[in-house]
């Protein structure tokens, strides 16, 4: 799973923006900023082609990115969010009266930073992962021990001796 694509944007003011490869994402990311509606927080998704456009708005600062389908959305909108934080965090009210491009000498950078993050980072992977194992299944397991080890994580053994015995019943 890839985010291979970010811009942070003031209504249709792009101030940062970061491609990790050669794609027309900015074309399509300018014509979705447009078509999201009003001005309110909203949290959406765009498919286009194999590829899918989160977008995050919260008091009119919005993160988007592109992401391939694999990803989902939860490990894109945590992205988001984390990007929002650490803009909102670094630029403050400067982001109100920002011309465009204003922020992207510095901030491409931490989108590029973060992008490579939440794309290959194992700890970002392995939430996603326990997610997508326990949509798919890990409901046939008979212990709290077999339980934790379909979805790929370990309890010390001192703990699995002692475990009941549990029923999946979700
Ligand atoms: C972007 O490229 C894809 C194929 O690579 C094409 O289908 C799509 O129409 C293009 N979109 C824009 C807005 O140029
Ligand atoms: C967007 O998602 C965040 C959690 O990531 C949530 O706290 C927020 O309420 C959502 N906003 C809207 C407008 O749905």
């Amino acid at each position: 799973m890839a985010i291979l694509y970010a811009l942070v944007a003031r209504g249709s003011v792009v101030l940062a923006e970061f491609s990790s490869t050669a794609t027309n994402a900015s074309a399509i990311a300018r014509q979705i900023l447009d078509k999201i509606p009003g001005n309110d927080d909203s949290n959406v998704s765009y498919s286009q082609d194999r590829y899918i456009f989160h977008v995050k708005r919260t008091d009119g600062l919005a993160v988007l990115c592109m992401a391939d389908e694999t990803a989902g959305r939860r490990i894109p909108f945590a992205f988001l969010e984390d990007i929002h934080q650490r803009f909102a965090r670094t630029y403050g009210r400067a982001v109100i009266t920002a011309q465009a491009y204003a922020m992207n000498d510095e901030f491409s950078r931490v989108l590029s930073q973060q992008m490579e993050y939440y794309t290959n980072d194992p700890n970002a992977d392995r939430i996603n992962r326990l997610k997508g194992e326990m949509s798919q299944g890990c409901f046939d397991y008979t212990t709290a021990g077999d339980y934790l080890r379909c979805v790929g994580l370990r309890m010390p053994w001192s703990y699995t001796a002692n475990m009941p015995k549990v029923k999946s019943n979700f």
